[in-house]
């Protein structure tokens, strides 16, 4: 392990500063402190904007091509560190760790998306309305961009953001989750390796409230990315009136996930087990609310049970291990409300359904797969989004009518089909009112694609050629 360390500090003009006041990241395996980190104070935020402000207007002077330089050299050693920086994943976040490898080559990628949409980046000229005038549209940066990212991708989620901001000429100030900095802020450094101009990319970590309310008062900060929960989203929201800062916001999901009884039924159980137990249940993409056709619904259950009765609960270091420990109490908590909220409601507990006392590790937050069966529109596993290993299960008789439940959520990010049947096929990637779209498909993210969700799962796109609309905007100049 060469990244890790014991102490970290906030990254502010390529230099670590510490400050008094602290905060420990728990391996949550263990519950034991892997390391403690400084939180960043009020001066030192002011100063780490400063920097931003000041590299920017270097930064976006340089040629496209210039500033791909300096990721290209990020990538080469995101590369060579690929086995480290997914060692210090699994330690602070949970995941099996060819899950972290999976994310690390995932949040490369995110690289070498925007280097190569960015070098594509036009501007237009406009002929049509005068005879003795020309427009330019120029696609300028915004400035300095707060990046505010996630637990349960510690790596991808940074990448995905930052790559597109600084290959347009924005800077970037990033608070990563407080829950798992370490990963960010080792990234930091191999940015400072990579020979990043000073103030091109500075971290910040501590308090989430605290630091998101400096950066939304501060003039210099022109836009905020955040990847989070729709509660935090909709706050972000709230506070950013003051200063009109721009927000992209990739916020919360519940998936919808249907199997029609003309579907290839061992794909789509692969697809479940893929979908709902990626990284434990926790991504924004997962299915939440599994409907399946009433022809089909005992065989599916019967099935997926004996699929996840092959599921191994243990150490994400060791390769055997499918499922690692939730982030942490609060997680377990909730999935214990939402259980208890559906067997109150008249569901059936088919397997798991309560926490998991592993023997090595008896501090750990592991949760027992679980299956609900009869589960009703009204329950929270229905309507909440839930972060945990939880297939909630219904069953359905119609397409209109399954197309109409699915659709009736707040949320709007992803939903999964399963079906032969070309004509529905069609019908439901019309008709699903969701922006993300698996059908026959448990796993539909890749780079290139437009992330972000419909209704309050967001506003703005992710990914490839999209994001570079969420980083620039247009300057329009008569001649
Ligand atoms: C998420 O859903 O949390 C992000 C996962 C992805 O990019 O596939």
């Amino acid at each position: 392990m060469k990244l890790l360390k014991s102490k970290y500090a906030n990254i502010i003009n390529n230099k670590w500063i510490n400050s008094n006041s602290t905060f420990q990241v728990k391996n949550p395996l263990t519950n034991e402190t892997l390391s403690i980190v400084s939180s960043c104070t009020k001066t030192q935020l002011k100063e780490a904007i400063k920097s931003s402000q000041n590299a920017f207007l270097k930064w976006k002077k340089l040629s496209i091509k210039k500033r791909s330089t300096y990721l290209i050299n990020l990538f080469n050693l995101i590369k060579e560190n690929t086995e480290d920086l997914a060692e210090i994943i699994v330690l602070e976040q949970g995941k099996p760790i060819s899950e972290a490898i999976a994310e690390i080559n995932y949040a490369n990628a995110f690289i070498t998306s925007a280097v190569n949409a960015g070098l594509q980046l036009k501007g237009e000229i406009l002929y049509s309305h005068f005879e003795n005038k020309q427009g330019h549209v120029y696609n300028e940066p915004y400035g300095v961009i707060g990046c505010i990212t996630p637990w349960n991708f510690p790596a991808a989620m940074i990448t995905r953001k930052i790559a597109p901001a600084l290959i347009t000429g924005n800077t970037v100030i990033l608070k990563p989750s407080e829950l798992t900095p370490l990963t960010a802020l080792a990234l930091g450094e191999l940015a400072i390796k990579a020979g990043f101009p000073v103030g091109i990319l500075n971290i910040v970590c501590g308090d989430a409230l605290k630091i998101s309310d400096m950066i939304l008062a501060h003039n210099d900060i022109k836009k905020i990315s955040f990847t989070g929960s729709t509660k935090t989203g909709k706050s972000l929201l709230d506070r950013s009136s003051t200063t009109i800062t721009k927000l992209s916001l990739e916020l919360g999901g519940h998936a919808p996930f249907i199997v029609f009884d003309d579907a290839d039924i061992e794909l789509a159980i692969t697809a479940a087990i893929q979908s709902k137990f990626r990284n434990c249940g926790q991504t924004c993409i997962c299915a939440n609310r599994f409907y399946i056709q009433d022809n089909i619904y005992p065989a599916f259950i019967e099935l997926l049970h004996t699929k996840i009765k092959e599921l191994n609960l243990g150490n994400g270091l060791d390769n055997k291990t499918h499922l690692g420990p939730l982030i942490n109490q609060n997680a377990i908590k909730k999935i214990e409300d939402q259980i208890n909220d559906a067997l109150e409601k008249g569901a059936t507990l088919i397997c798991g359904g309560k926490k998991y006392n592993h023997k090595k590790f008896p501090n750990a937050h592991f949760f027992e797969p679980t299956i609900l069966t009869n589960c009703t529109a009204t329950m929270k596993v229905f309507t909440e989004e839930t972060f945990g290993p939880i297939c909630a299960i219904k069953q359905f008789k119609t397409e209109s009518g399954i197309i109409n439940e699915a659709n009736n959520s707040i949320y709007g990010l992803a939903a999964y089909a399963f079906t032969t049947n070309l004509k529905r096929t069609f019908n439901l990637s019309k008709e699903l009112n969701y922006s993300i779209i698996g059908i026959n498909d448990g796993t539909p993210s890749h780079t290139e694609i437009p992330f972000g969700g419909f209704n309050q799962s967001g506003m703005g796109k992710e990914g490839g050629s999209y994001a570079l609309a969420e980083y620039t905007q247009q300057k329009y100049v008569s001649l």
